[in-house]
């Protein structure tokens, strides 16, 4: 029987991540279960965070953190238990296993479950810590909106948002100075945040990891803008956009376990049109505005259920799975499915078929 909970939130944060925190603990508290919030990714466990490393989560704790971005909890990329960085003392650095020390302060703490909110690197680490005995059950957080197992992710939204609300600014300085702009989007291989801020922010060229992009198409694009008198544009770039036969920027390898980190495709493409058209091309990095700040209406509201939906689970000792939408029904996928595969743009997309359909260029 469950008494006590623990409450993690691993990676990258993403807007909602406090809603899910708040709705898992009213709807937990409700059912008489203590919970507690773990600090800092696993640190808290682990001797790497503030102290204390747990935080008890009661009805005032949670009050007004719907609306704030960010995690109330503390989150890191670098927190894998399986593969810990430490400084070894000739200054290199390298990873040690402390799952088993995990495990051991977990049940120290007496929690009789754990509510892993991630991604999908942070539900794999949640996967196999519950191979080792911990249950679990996953909440699927991230901006970039490519679980497999669920239709949509909280964070995707407000991150659209924002791209949506750039492209809306840059419009009319790029205008005023007749200025190629390329605008570097997240999403790592999966190109959700770039085609949807991209179509709704009116972009003239969106370039997607899904569909290589041949540079000399969208020199092309923007010439026949120029031609027209629209003497400016707009290109929309994901981060993990590939030219065709070529491979995605990335400026660090993803190395112990850790996913590679994609930065300079928007640079990179702003020198070529330079080069190529002779315009006056600039590049623009969105970066982490998109995961900061207020989540809007929309993710607060999925995060909530996905917060009350994993205490459900719980309750229904439906360990080992994931809260998960589809057809914006609740329903529990087995951890593995939600790991299984990365969620990426279908190439027949409605919305890249859209796109197409109204002129916008990949590029390809
Ligand atoms: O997965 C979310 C995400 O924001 C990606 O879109 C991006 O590539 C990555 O995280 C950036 O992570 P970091 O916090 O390590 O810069």
């Amino acid at each position: 029987m469950i008494k006590r909970i623990a409450i993690n939130t691993g990676g990258g944060d993403a807007p909602g991540l406090n809603a899910v925190i708040r709705a898992v603990t009213l709807s937990a508290r409700r059912l008489g279960w203590e919970v507690y919030g773990i600090r800092r990714g696993y640190g808290g466990l682990l001797g790497d965070a503030p102290e204390p490393g747990v935080v008890p989560l009661d009805v005032p704790a949670v009050r007004g953190i719907t609306y704030r971005g960010g995690t109330i909890l503390g989150t890191t990329n670098r927190g894998n238990p399986f593969e810990w960085p430490v400084k070894n003392p000739d200054g290199t650095r390298s990873v040690v296993d402390r799952s088993d020390e995990l495990v051991a302060a977990f049940h120290e703490h007496g929690f009789d479950a754990l509510v892993a909110v991630g991604g999908d690197g942070s539900l794999r680490i949640a996967k196999r810590l519950m191979d080792k005995g911990i249950p679990v059950v996953g909440v699927p957080k991230t901006i970039d909106n490519d679980l497999g197992a669920t239709e949509v992710t909280f964070g995707f939204h407000t991150a659209v948002q924002t791209a949506t609300d750039a492209l809306d600014k840059l419009h009319s300085t790029a205008e005023s100075h007749e200025r190629v702009f390329v605008v570097e989007l997240m999403g790592r291989t999966a190109g959700w945040i770039a085609l949807t801020a991209g179509l709704a922010g009116t972009a003239d060229v969106i370039l997607i990891p899904e569909i290589p992009y041949d540079i000399a198409r969208i020199c092309a694009k923007v010439e026949e803008r120029y031609q027209q008198g629209r003497r400016f544009a707009i290109i929309v770039a994901a981060e993990g956009a590939v030219p065709v036969g070529g491979v995605a920027s990335v400026v660090e390898k993803g190395t112990a376990g850790y996913a590679p980190r994609f930065a300079g495709v928007a640079e990179r493409l702003a020198h070529q049109l330079l080069e190529r058209t002779g315009r006056d091309c600039r590049s623009l990095v969105l970066g982490h505005l998109q995961r900061g700040g207020t989540p809007n209406a929309q993710d607060r509201e999925i995060a909530l259920r996905y917060g009350a939906a994993a205490v459900r689970l719980l309750q229904d000792g439906q360990l080992g799975t994931m809260a998960a939408l589809h057809n914006d029904e609740i329903t529990a996928v087995p951890l593995a499915d939600a790991v299984a595969e990365v969620r990426r743009v279908p190439v027949d997309f409605d919305g890249v078929r859209t796109a197409r359909e109204m002129g916008v260029c990949f590029g390809d």
